[in-house]
């Protein structure tokens, strides 16, 4: 715990000291020791320049993307990014005209309604199926209405839903048939447990990924990610110089070497998600099972139950209308750490509810 308190990122610097923050995705486990070991000997030597030769990144994430997801980068395009958002905005600048209609499939990472108009586009909203699977008709005619774009979150964020191949096979011809292009959020993709995931590029060859090591490694704050794809080719190459060098160094040690620690990472989370349904108060449920990642989306019997678990029980969750009007009655909880501190959290929850 004196480590988690020390800590100044986001996570744990929002709220008071007496709450207990179970919200934005971040993870509280030691950092994967070949990266942490990577990082510290580019400190000690004072490596923390611009980024310069990429090779060794580049082909250390082949391996990893074959190894972990059966996904072969080799030849693809590859962009290196700020992150993923700043990624998505860019394919948005080159790829849409101002006004245009972006598709955002609710309930959906909050960031994903702020970025859109930020870069100039409009948010078209498409709900999820009530089992987070895809509206494919609804996708047809929010394409047929005008929309260009879709942004589509795989594994899904907040339910932890993994698409099937057919699934997404079917996202794929609807956007084929109206020219639309489709822009496929896979930064959950190496926490996948419960299920087989399918890289987006197997349904669509040199179709437009987005991912990085930051969420897997739980290294967000060292800016980089990386677009994929045919669509990449077109992004100014300049864009890599805002990216993080301490990023590349550390996506190089965790693609290369940081199985070990992401095995465990993955086995943690999974037992945690899988205990939750037991562990959960009555008046709250899981929206779906979740097959990969540590968010779980809850739906709760009671109104503005972020509220009610901050002031009754001093903890955090993210308030579900971040994700879309419909989730007044919605929090996220992330279970990105011990088993004793998603015990903690739930048990704050069910004193809130007392
Ligand atoms: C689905 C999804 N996309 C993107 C991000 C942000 O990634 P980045 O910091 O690389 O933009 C997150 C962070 O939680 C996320 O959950």
């Amino acid at each position: 715990m004196d480590d988690l308190l020390a800590r100044g990122s986001e996570k744990w610097t929002k709220y008071p000291p007496d709450v207990l923050p179970a919200w934005v995705a971040e993870m509280d486990f030691a950092l994967a020791p070949p990266v942490r070991d990577a990082l510290v000997r580019a400190v000690e030597i004072g490596d923390l320049g611009y980024i310069g030769n990429v090779d060794g990144l580049i082909e250390a994430m082949y391996y990893f993307y074959d190894r972990r997801l059966g996904w072969d980068l080799e030849g693809q395009y590859i962009a290196l990014v700020a992150d993923v958002m700043v990624g998505f905005k860019e394919l948005l600048l080159v790829h849409t005209q101002p006004g245009d209609g972006v598709i955002v499939s609710p309930p959906a990472y909050p960031p994903y309604f702020n970025d859109i108009p930020h870069v100039g586009r409009r948010v078209v909203e498409v709900p999820l199926l009530a089992d987070f699977g895809v509206d494919v008709d609804g996708l047809d005619r929010a394409f047929g209405a005008g929309a260009k774009a879709l942004l589509l979150c795989s594994p899904h964020n907040p339910s932890g839903r993994v698409y099937t191949k057919d699934e997404l096979a079917a996202v794929a011809a609807v956007a084929e048939a109206h020219g639309a292009l489709v822009v496929v959020d896979e930064i959950h993709a190496p926490l996948t447990f419960g299920a087989t995931f399918t890289p987006w590029q197997h349904v669509l060859e040199g179709g437009t990924v987005l991912t990085s090591a930051s969420k897997a490694f739980n290294v967000p704050g060292l800016k980089l990610g990386f677009v994929v794809g045919e669509a990449a080719s077109a992004l100014d190459e300049t864009l890599r110089y805002h990216a993080g060098y301490a990023g590349v160094v550390a996506a190089e040690a965790a693609f290369s070497d940081g199985d070990e620690w992401l095995d465990e990472t993955i086995a943690t989370i999974a037992a945690n998600q899988r205990a939750l349904p037991e562990l959960l108060p009555e008046g709250v449920r899981l929206a779906h099972a979740p097959e990969a990642s540590y968010l779980a989306w809850l739906e709760c019997d009671f109104d503005d139950p972020f509220e009610r678990f901050l002031e009754r029980g001093r903890v955090a969750l993210q308030p579900g209308p971040g994700f879309g009007a419909a989730y007044g009655r919605y929090v996220r909880l992330n279970v990105g750490t011990r088993p004793e501190l998603v015990r903690e959290a739930v048990r704050r929850m069910a004193q809130a509810l007392d």
